[in-house]
């Protein structure tokens, strides 16, 4: 399937269940390599990077199992660090497959990940925090080698709170000899969720979601049961595109407590928002308030929610800015959303304003990357008529089904 059809003009009602988090799920992945056991990772979503993931973990030697509820990894038979494949190059976060595979087998050697084209993406502080480490990095054309002949913590600075580089020190921490303390980390919860992980299968972690983390390496680990938690950013896209479509939803399962920013975001736009354990009900306004808004490491808005706010805005009653601040190329929506009579000023390359107009009609547009292809999903709601979306394999790999996800709220989506 490459494309989807929208039918637009129809307000959202009902509830969805949300799925499991793409970007807690691949580390904990990765960090099952370190256990040389048996882990259960249940709420593992069935996208397309999670695939990826899984067959990279095969190819290192690991035994993978899909089970109705999640996935069984067997790390025991892992002996080399050689990754290889298409996968690498097209996934980002085979990124933390190398502090896994260095912590394990003290080598690593990939293709340059890759990931979605929303800017350079470069991999300099994962380097330069693991080389404090004693890891030695061989920079070949195509391939990256990486050697630690013995793994050793050390008191690292992030210059940026940078997610992976984050993850990659606390997966080599955990393995490393010593003591690791990294000042400046990510405070994202997929990082408290990589610690919650590894510190139930017997690592020694403190600091999870604080921007100083200590870590005591070289214990001895085990297999466990891990529940991955629900996807805020999937969450963060029905919300917003119930704002933009009209109607009321209930998210289920919604991981509210991640999501502060987003929902209070939702509130300025004009959105009756209420959380419970159940999970977190959006009624939309008839007429969505324009804002400001800025991109932020967490708890910030998050940026890949970014181009599912701009989308919703090309209908609210005034002049919406929006700034990005983490990725330099994350408009690449903004022409094709003004295919659909969208009316969208670029300030400069990381800020556009964005005029509300009456209506958006359906286009034939394409998804150029994840986000911004859910956020096309999300314009062709809000739209009159219908529009055809290429480019769906992106948004696959982020969303386990999102047709089926907004028919349940009664849209009318279709794969084709
Ligand atoms: C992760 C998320 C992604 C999210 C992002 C920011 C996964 C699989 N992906 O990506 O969905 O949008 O966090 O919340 O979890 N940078 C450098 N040098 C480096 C590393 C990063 O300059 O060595 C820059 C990046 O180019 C970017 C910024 O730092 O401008 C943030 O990147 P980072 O937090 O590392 O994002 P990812 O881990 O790639």
């Amino acid at each position: 399937m490459d494309s989807i059809r929208i039918q637009g003009g129809i307000a959202l009602q009902g509830k969805v269940r949300v799925q499991g988090s793409k970007n807690a799920s691949l580390p904990v992945l990765a960090a099952t390599l370190l256990v040389g056991d048996s882990s259960f990772i249940r709420n593992c979503p069935r996208i397309a990077d999670v695939h990826a993931m899984v067959c990279l973990l095969k190819s290192l030697g690991c035994t993978v199992r899909w089970q109705e509820t999640g996935i069984v990894v067997d790390s025991s038979q892992v002996r080399r660090g050689e990754m290889s494949g298409e996968a690498v190059a097209g996934m980002r976060s085979s990124l933390c497959l190398l502090g896994a595979l260095i912590g394990r087998c003290g080598e690593a050697v990939m293709e340059y990940p890759g990931g979605c084209v929303i800017g350079r993406r470069p991999i300099d502080m994962h380097l330069c925090a693991l080389e404090q480490m004693g890891v030695e990095f061989h920079r070949e054309t195509d391939k990256l080698r990486a050697c630690a002949a013995k793994l050793h913590g050390a008191c690292i600075r992030l210059p940026f709170p940078s997610v992976g580089a984050t993850e990659n020190v606390v997966l080599a921490g955990v393995m490393a000899e010593g003591e690791t303390v990294l000042e400046g980390a990510a405070l994202e919860p997929e990082i408290v969720s990589l610690c919650r992980y590894l510190s139930d299968c017997g690592a020694f972690i403190q600091g999870a979601g604080s921007s100083r983390i200590v870590i005591h390496g070289g214990r001895r680990l085990w297999g466990t049961e891990f529940c991955v938690p629900s996807d805020r950013i999937v969450a963060g896209t029905y919300l917003f595109g119930c704002l933009g479509a009209g109607g009321s939803i209930l998210l289920e399962g919604a991981p509210r407590e991640e999501m502060g920013a987003v929902l209070e975001t939702a509130e300025r736009m004009g959105g009756h928002i209420c959380t419970s354990p159940e999970g977190i009900y959006v009624q939309a306004p008839g007429t969505l308030r324009p804002i400001c808004l800025s991109t932020a490491p967490h708890p910030g808005f998050p940026t890949d929610l970014q181009s599912v706010v701009l989308a919703a805005e090309t209908r609210g009653a005034g002049c919406t800015c929006i700034e990005e601040t983490i990725f330099e190329n994350r408009f690449r929506i903004v022409e094709e959303l003004e295919k659909m009579g969208a009316c969208i000023r670029r300030r400069d390359s990381r800020r556009v304003v964005v005029q509300g107009v009456e209506k958006l009609q359906g286009a034939e547009v394409e998804a150029k990357e994840l986000r911004g292809g859910a956020a096309l999903a999300v314009a062709g709601l809000m739209a009159q008529g219908e529009t055809l979306i290429g480019g769906y394999p992106y948004i696959c790999r982020g969303y386990e089904n999102i047709g089926r996800d907004l028919r349940e709220l009664g849209a009318r989506v279709a794969s084709v």
